[in-house]
């Protein structure tokens, strides 16, 4: 340890951090940036060549050149995505981490062992890994096996509160397999352990043991099969018809995550069926998007720049903020779509502003925003 000392900095009279005058903000976005097909191909033939790893994990991260110099290599400032590869027979040693993650299987299949329980998956599945869960990826095809994982944990490295066990506790024995009793269930929903009211506003007190047991959420593994995500969403978005101004999209939503829309408690996964010729408007959201397109091509303007991509891209397709319109030139396009959003909801930060002549709101707090899917029902 070396003799540091706090010391004060004055932001008296500037509402900014310190480096921007008093009323000259701008906005230090990490700009947009595409990864090409050509290149993850590479990556996937590189890793591939690798002797296997004592861990089992053929794994490189998407780094942005802005945080290659920082702990967390990461693509956005609180979203690392690496590209995973498994030969045929291979399996990666458990592990867990209080990182969530999305797996999105991008070539090949094969299966993943979460807390004893085996999700197999093909290409374009997606299967969740919630925090703290006991989990191995398996290889048990004659293809190569290759996946996009998403996580948090680089928000976590920033934070330096990344939790990785290489040395897990067996399958199931931990404690995400809790069962709750109905008389613990009712403590903690309602007396929470003593805790009461003192204002007429509504301000509360809770003892010490409210505060160490909050009420626990079933967060279990959820798995998305792209054969049936593809039939509703293609059924879905050729309803809408041409005039249609909202995002042609599902949400592959896990209900535990309520009133965050998320596939986890971090990110949301959509995916969007974007014919030819349609452009979003352009608009603009606190929540970092990242894109993978799997079929078509097009092109995305940021912050009023054009980046042409097609499929098997890999985009930062929007850093938080800046604004942006996506539109496909040769279609359908399909693309997921990842974005912190419910970690945006939950720390009540989501601005958006959907049309750049409308208003701005905080969605979750403030009042969300309409599209003409209802009037143009109603016309047909
Ligand atoms: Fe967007």
């Amino acid at each position: 340890m070396t003799n540091l000392a706090p010391k004060f900095v004055d932001y008296s009279g500037s509402r900014f951090s310190g480096k921007h005058t008093h009323g000259d903000h701008s906005l230090d976005l990490w700009e947009p940036m595409v990864m090409p097909k050509e290149a993850i191909d590479a990556e996937i033939e590189r890793l591939a060549s690798l002797p296997k790893p004592d861990n089992g994990v053929r794994r490189s991260r998407f780094v942005h050149p802005r945080s290659v110099n920082e702990k967390a290599q990461s693509w956005a400032p609180g979203v690392d995505v690496s590209l995973d590869v498994l030969l045929p027979g291979e399996r990666t040693r458990a592990v867990r981490q209080n990182s969530s993650v999305v797996n999105f299987c991008i070539q090949g299949g094969g299966s993943i062992l979460q807390n004893g329980k085996t999700t197999h998956y093909k290409q374009y599945d997606l299967v969740t890994t919630p925090s703290m869960w006991v989990h191995e990826y398996v290889n048990d095809t004659s293809e190569i096996q290759v996946r996009l994982r998403y996580s948090n944990g680089a928000l976590l490295e920033r934070l330096n509160i990344h939790y990785v066990d290489e040395a897990p506790p067996p399958h199931g024995s931990s404690v995400d397999d809790l069962t709750v009793t109905a008389a613990e269930e009712g403590e903690w929903h309602h007396s929470r352990f003593g805790a009461f009211q003192i204002t007429d506003d509504g301000a509360w007190l809770m003892p010490y043991e409210g505060l160490v047991n909050p009420p626990p959420a079933k967060i279990v593994s959820k798995h998305w099969p792209w054969e049936k995500v593809r039939n509703e969403l293609d059924r879905y978005a050729q309803g809408l018809g041409q005039d249609y101004e909202g995002r042609r999209l599902y949400l592959l939503y896990d209900p535990v995550t309520g009133r965050s829309n998320g596939t986890t408690t971090n990110f949301f996964a959509t995916i969007t069926n974007r014919p030819a010729g349609i452009s979003d408007r352009p608009h603009r959201h606190a929540s970092a998007a990242m894109n993978y397109y799997f079929a078509g091509e097009g092109h995305s303007v940021v912050q009023g720049k054009t980046y042409p991509w097609r499929a098997g891209d890999f985009m930062f397709s929007a850093p938080g903020w800046a604004i942006h319109a996506h539109t496909a030139d040769k279609g359908p396009v399909y693309e997921l779509t990842i974005q912190d959003m419910p970690f945006c909801i939950n720390t009540d930060c989501l601005l958006w502003q959907e049309d750049m002549k409308g208003p701005i709101s905080l969605l979750g707090s403030h009042a969300g925003f309409l599209t003409n899917r209802d009037q143009l029902a109603k016309a047909s």
